[in-house]
């Protein structure tokens, strides 16, 4: 599964160099003359080459890649069957333009994904780059077909970083700082973290387990729409079925069932962003099957190509109906990228989502098991290989304990396994689905260390 015989990389860590090593500190430091700024290097992680989960360095160190590219690497790097059908197509012909001819792959993608996406109704299929495009298509479609304006979403939320994105996104002050009001009227609430819960409810307490649904849920209709959000003027609820960059925060079914059953009260679209928690992260294909969760527009990106560009806003036929010209891209849909998706699609059906949700569940146990030794993790969630481990200052005020998930982070990448933060404190596991037991053996062992090392 990891790589073809000669190029074939060990399976576990090697760290030869101090890091970073030699080679990597030249580009580092070039990188630093050239490269915008704005980008968010967490440590100084230089690639030469990577197969399967993992990743050699500049220098011939190797690490176990446990981020995947902020979870894109879905099948694993350079997966051969992906190098095979995305040689294949770049012998064939690399680019057509989708939005103005055809080629038969890319209706064939569009037919998997409406199969794939939760709800038995009708689907059609917008493409995209990137998944703050796929957002931008998902919004502006609710906006076309319900001819309103207004967007509820949630804090913590990170939809992208494109102006429309952006104004839905609410992850860290960071990303809005500098950039003026938002494009788009959107009105955001808390959202389902009951861990720290918004309002100091439980699960007992906030009707999460009664017909009537939690109160963060409920607050729709109970306050927005009696005071700054009129129904009949929303477009859309835009949500990720799990908070992604906002923490890795699973909310209780309840939660989404609710917001469903709001929506559909008041003729209100419900956009699912699966861009991070999509294609077999969660051990399904979509997360919003743990939740019974049905978004009339769902989108898709990231682990969608197994790392070339390429995403989906997948809707309900019936309202993706708008005219020519209304929404399109010139490199969205892309042959080499469709082509990529299709063979990632057969790798996860083919047993790559049943390994996630088998080596997720063995990571969770591995993980919680921690906490005996660890006071300063608070809480260890998930579903499948989308798993985060959130530090505190101490268990009861569950401050959050934002140095120590740099230095964990730090600590881990010494020691050869690649993580990268989440939310305030968060450590954020997103490996590629192909992963093995000893790889996982691995991981837990070095959180344990990396711990240890900075708990001290
Ligand atoms: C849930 C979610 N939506 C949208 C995006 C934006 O995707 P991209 O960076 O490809 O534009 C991300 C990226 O992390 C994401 O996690």
């Amino acid at each position: 599964m990891q790589g073809t015989a000669e190029s074939k990389l060990a399976t576990l860590p090697n760290i030869k160099t101090a890091l970073p090593g030699p080679v990597a500190q030249q580009v580092v430091a070039h990188d630093a003359q050239f490269i915008s700024p704005s980008y968010t290097r967490p440590y100084p992680l230089v690639v030469k080459r990577a197969k399967g989960a993992m990743i050699e360095d500049v220098d011939g160190n190797l690490f176990l890649d446990f981020n995947a590219g902020v979870a894109v690497c879905s099948t694993g790097h350079a997966h051969p069957h992906v190098v095979e059908a995305i040689k294949k197509q770049v012998d064939d012909f690399i680019h057509i333009c989708s939005a103005d001819y055809y080629f038969p792959q890319l209706s064939q993608l569009a037919e998997k994904l409406s199969q794939l996406a939760p709800g038995a109704h009708d689907k059609k299929v917008h493409f995209g780059n990137s998944g703050a495009e796929a957002v931008e298509g998902a919004v502006k479609l609710a906006m076309y077909s319900t001819r309103r304006q207004k967007l509820i979403a949630f804090f913590g939320a990170f939809h992208g970083r494109t102006m429309g994105a952006l104004s839905l996104t609410a992850s860290k002050f960071k990303q809005r700082a500098g950039f003026g009001p938002q494009a788009l009227d959107v009105t955001h609430i808390p959202y389902a973290n009951c861990y720290r819960c918004p309002y100091n409810l439980t699960p007992e307490s906030c009707g999460a387990q009664e017909s009537k649904g939690p109160h963060c849920a409920r607050i729709i209709e109970d306050l927005l729409f009696k005071t700054t959000v009129p129904a009949e003027e929303c477009a859309a609820i835009v949500i990720e079925p799990i908070q992604g960059e906002g923490g890795y925060v699973v909310p209780p079914a309840s939660f989404l069932q609710t917001i469903r059953e709001i929506a559909d009260r008041h003729g209100i679209l419900v956009i699912a962003d699966e861009v991070q928690s999509g294609f077999g992260r969660t051990g399904k294909m979509y997360a919003s099957e743990h939740f019974d969760f049905v978004p009339d527009i769902l989108t898709s990106a990231k682990g969608i190509a197994s790392g070339l560009p390429l995403s989906a806003t997948i809707a309900r036929a019936d309202l993706m109906n708008w005219s020519p010209g209304a929404h399109a891209s010139t490199f969205g849909g892309n042959p080499v990228a469709i082509a990529a998706s299709l063979a990632t699609l057969e790798l996860l059906e083919d047993g790559l989502i049943e390994n996630a949700a088998k080596m997720g569940a063995y990571l969770l146990e591995g993980l919680t098991a921690l906490m005996d030794k660890h006071s300063i993790i608070g809480d260890v969630r998930g579903k499948g290989l989308m798993i985060g481990i959130e530090l505190v200052k101490d268990r009861q005020t569950k401050e959050p304990h934002a140095e120590a998930q740099h230095q964990v982070e730090l600590e881990c990448f010494q020691l050869g396994l690649i993580t990268l933060g989440c939310g305030q404190s968060t450590i954020r596991l997103s490996p590629p689905l192909v992963i093995d037991k000893d790889q996982c053996d691995f991981a837990i062992k070095t959180i344990d260390d990396a711990i240890s090392a900075v708990a001290k």
